[in-house]
């Protein structure tokens, strides 16, 4: 049994005051900060390289790397930035709320970490618009910073001016794509950008950005607390520290869990830390394991370590972390029409393919979950899904974002895993599960 060791990311969560500057600063908080202040900016990109932490966002890129790909300021004048992506949107991830909510200080810090190094004056916190209260807690803890000298005109007493600001999102889960994510930042709508080039060259105002999630922000204080072979050592061969993972669906216990990269599904789903098995005379019948946009894992996949690359050989990925349990009563094709419909709704409508291809995906499956279908409907689905993005996943769709990959790989996978459940609904001329109060959903339908 893989149970984690040592609690990283959550230790301090619920301690009293923690999510104040006194409640933080009394357990020896920002004094990370002021140590790598009399660092040399390279040598902190460099640990953090070395920590082998990834982004925890959804793609899993090192951040060292993506660091290192922001232009030297004598190759490129222009100033830099640090954009924060607290959109958290992704169906069946809640990680980065509660980071806001119960440490907001400890991002705060690895703000300030993460701006020296890079050599950026400005940071930007992009916050989902629903985040009412978190935001609230946040903009209160920005307040805090400023007040007792962290942020400002000298960050804590350095000569190295850092202003920090939380800009609230509309709503939209595209603005959660880096790119769309610093259109928004602009003023403009939401659409993202064609790359390369990319944001650590060419980001917001034109000028390089760095775009981190905020999970990975508030690992920095840890990496320069214990050092990042220690970071590194408690994590997977090539992915750093642990990891917030969001257990959902039919379990005894859901909810947001601090767990190390060497801990399975089945262990996750099953163990008493953690998910506390299903519900009495259940079992699993499928698995989203990173967000919806991650492809379906069978109950035979559960032995899948929840580190970033241990997805790969079962064309999936770790993604967000969101985790979404299925047990045997459920209708894996209704399951799969809610996920396309998301998608359907969310598409920015730049590119054809997502835009005609994705309400093509929902308005299919629900004649095959109504029980219209016909088996020749599989293939115009699979079809359509291939225009949209590959299958077996090459991590490159035919669209300008990866919001397109996020609605076709899921039937791709749902499809392949699951060919019985989508036949049997064609065959019987219904939904095996029986009738479902379907309420009003819209265009969609
Ligand atoms: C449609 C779409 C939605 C996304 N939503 C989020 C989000 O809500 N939060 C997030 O951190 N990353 C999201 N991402 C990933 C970001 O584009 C980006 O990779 C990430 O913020 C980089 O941070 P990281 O390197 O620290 O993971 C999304 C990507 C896509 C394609
Ligand atoms: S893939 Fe979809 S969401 Fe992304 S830019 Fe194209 S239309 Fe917009």
């Amino acid at each position: 049994m893989s149970v984690l060791q040592e609690k990283v990311m959550t230790r301090d969560w619920g301690k009293p005051g923690q999510h104040t500057f006194k409640g933080y600063q009394e357990r020896g908080g920002y004094q990370q900060l002021k140590k790598v202040l009399e660092m040399q900016p390279a040598q902190i990109t460099d640990e953090v390289k070395k920590s082998n932490l990834r982004g925890r966002g959804g793609a899993g890129f090192p951040t060292g790397l993506k660091w290192s790909f922001v232009p030297s300021l004598e190759k490129n004048t222009k100033p830099r930035y640090l954009a924060i992506n607290a959109d958290e949107s992704e169906p069946g991830t809640a990680k980065d709320r509660f980071i806001l909510e119960f440490d907001p200080h400890l991002m705060l810090e690895g703000i300030g970490i993460a701006c020296y190094a890079l050599g950026a004056h400005t940071c930007y916190i992009y916050a989902r618009g629903e985040f009412k209260h978190p935001s609230a807690v946040l903009e209160n803890a920005i307040a805090e910073a400023y007040a007792n000298g962290i942020f400002g005109k000298k960050l804590m007493g350095k000569d190295f001016e850092l202003n920090v600001y939380q800009v609230r999102g509309a709503g939209a889960y595209i603005c959660g794509e880096e790119t769309a994510l610093l259109e928004s930042l602009e003023g403009k709508k939401g659409w993202p950008r064609l790359k390369p080039p990319f944001p650590a060259v060419v980001g917001l105002f034109g000028c390089p950005t760095v775009v981190n999630n905020v999970e990975t922000i508030a690992a920095l204080p840890r990496i320069f607390e214990k050092g990042a072979d220690w970071f590194s050592k408690i994590g997977a061969a090539k992915s750093g520290g642990t990891r917030l993972v969001t257990l959902s669906g039919t379990v005894k216990r859901p909810g947001t869990y601090e767990v190390s990269m060497d801990t399975s599904m089945k262990e996750l789903i099953f163990d008493k830390e953690y998910g506390q098995g299903l519900p009495e005379g259940r079992s699993v019948k499928a698995v989203i394991p990173g967000g919806s946009s991650a492809p379906v894992l069978t109950a035979d996949e559960l032995d899948v370590k929840l580190e970033f690359d241990a997805f790969k050989p079962l064309q999936s990925m770790a993604g967000s972390g969101g985790i979404i349990v299925m047990d045997d009563s459920t209708c894996v094709v209704r399951s799969l029409w809610r996920v396309a419909r998301f998608y359907a709704e969310e598409s920015c409508g730049q590119c054809t393919p997502c835009r005609e291809g994705q309400p093509w995906m929902a308005r299919l499956i629900r004649k095959i979950e109504e029980g219209r279908g016909e088996m020749a409907d599989l293939d115009t689905l699979m079809h359509v899904a291939q225009s949209i993005a590959p299958w077996p996943p090459i991590g490159l769709g035919n669209t300008i974002c990866a919001l397109g990959d996020a609605g076709a790989l899921p039937v791709q996978s749902f499809v392949q895993k699951f060919r019985k459940d989508f036949e049997d609904h064609i065959t019987q001329k219904r939904c095996p599960h029986g009738d479902k109060p379907w309420g009003s959903y819209g265009e969609f339908q």
